[in-house]
């Protein structure tokens, strides 16, 4: 990618995350800035676009948050990361009682992805689509499906020394159309921050992690916005000492295929990584949240009534299947994207963090 190449002529090394943001997010070369991700050419699929039940579901969540508050008259939910706009409108779709009262924001970085949020969600008046967080204080719920994965992370690695920062430098012997990689990484002393984020301990040397710089400072702003209300936050992820002994916690998707070098293909992949649970626990109570519940994305659905839609769902398909009607289609294929959406190898192995403050 010719930007890196340039900044890494002037810079020695530059930080993963700087690599990461440039990879990801450059307004004319970036994967997502180029309209890549879950919808458009379609690099992985999320729980949103496996079809309307998971929108329903996240309805559902919604309404008991809104009831909890008291039924509000305004309630404003902020969807970030909010990709295609899909989610957004299986849950105004869902009309519950919360509908009269809900202002919907989906804060999307991408403007490809933006544009692909209007025309899915022209139609609703109480849609506002934007680039950034808002600047709110507010009664509602911050919701974000597969937002911190993608938000840039630093990597640490555990030296004989303690922790190391694997930086990014240019490949001096590389040359433009020759077979050699363009990025090497290379190791460097960790700064305060940084170590701040990674929790005490020592795993086997060589050993690395991923450091939440992103996902830390975001959950630090998007909590400005809520006064009162919920944060809800749908990853994978795992604990600091389970991703460092485990690894392969990086992985890139290009087609639909993956990867684990993220120095390869920038612009062309995405790159992201299970996300450190314990850093994100401290941002949210440093933010004055409590933790209410950390579940599976299996677990969390179960609680939320899944099993009843899926009954549901079969009874309408058995009610109308001779009519073979939508709606006796849509209830027929509750039971494939409920087996999708919590099965633990897969979407329902994803961590779900609800966190409220007041
Ligand atoms: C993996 S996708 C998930 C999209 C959607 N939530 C879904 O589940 O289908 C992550 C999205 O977050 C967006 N994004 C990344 N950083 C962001 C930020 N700081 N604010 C808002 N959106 C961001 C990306 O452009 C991308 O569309």
């Amino acid at each position: 990618m010719e930007l890196l190449r340039e900044i890494l002529l002037e810079a020695e090394s530059i930080s993963f995350s700087r690599f990461m943001e440039v990879a990801l997010y450059d307004e004319a070369g970036g994967f997502f800035a180029r309209g890549r991700g879950p919808s458009g050419r379609s690099d992985f699929v999320t729980s949103p676009e496996t079809g309307s039940l998971f929108g329903l579901m996240v309805g559902k969540a919604i309404e008991s948050l809104w009831l909890a508050q008291g039924s509000p008259e305004d309630f404003v939910v902020i969807e970030a990361g909010a990709g295609s706009g899909r989610l957004c409108r299986e849950v105004l779709r869902s009309e519950r009682g919360f509908s009269s009262a809900i202002n919907y924001i989906t804060v999307e970085r991408s403007e490809a992805l933006r544009q692909v949020q209007a025309e899915t969600l022209g139609r609703y008046s109480n849609v506002s689509i934007l680039a950034d967080l808002p600047d709110l204080s507010t009664s509602g719920v911050i919701i974000a499906n597969e937002l911190l994965d993608n938000l840039v992370f630093d990597i640490a690695e555990f030296t004989s020394d303690g922790w190391a920062e694997v930086r990014v430098a240019l490949n001096a012997d590389s040359a433009i159309g020759d077979s050699s990689p363009e990025f090497l990484e290379v190791l460097a002393p960790l700064d305060d921050f940084r170590s701040s984020l990674i929790p005490d301990f020592a795993p086997q040397i060589g050993a690395r992690l991923p450091i939440q710089v992103g996902a830390f400072e975001w959950i630090a702003r998007a909590a400005t916005s809520i006064k009162d209300g919920a944060m809800i936050l749908i990853d994978y992820a795992g604990n600091a000492e389970d991703l460092a002994r485990r690894g392969g916690w990086l992985r890139t998707y290009r087609d639909h295929s993956r990867g684990d070098d993220p120095l390869l293909y920038p612009g062309e992949a995405d790159i992201t990584s299970d996300v450190v649970l314990d850093p994100i626990r401290d941002a949210l109570i440093d933010s004055g949240f409590r933790i209410e519940s950390e579940t599976t994305q299996a677990e969390w659905l179960s609680g939320l009534g899944i099993e009843d839609e899926v009954a549901t769902g079969e009874a309408a398909w058995l009610a109308g299947a001779a009519r073979g009607d939508l709606e006796a289609l849509i209830g027929r294929s509750r039971a494939t994207e409920a087996a999708i959406l919590t099965d633990p190898l897969g979407l329902g192995g994803f961590t779900v963090i609800v966190a409220r403050r007041g």
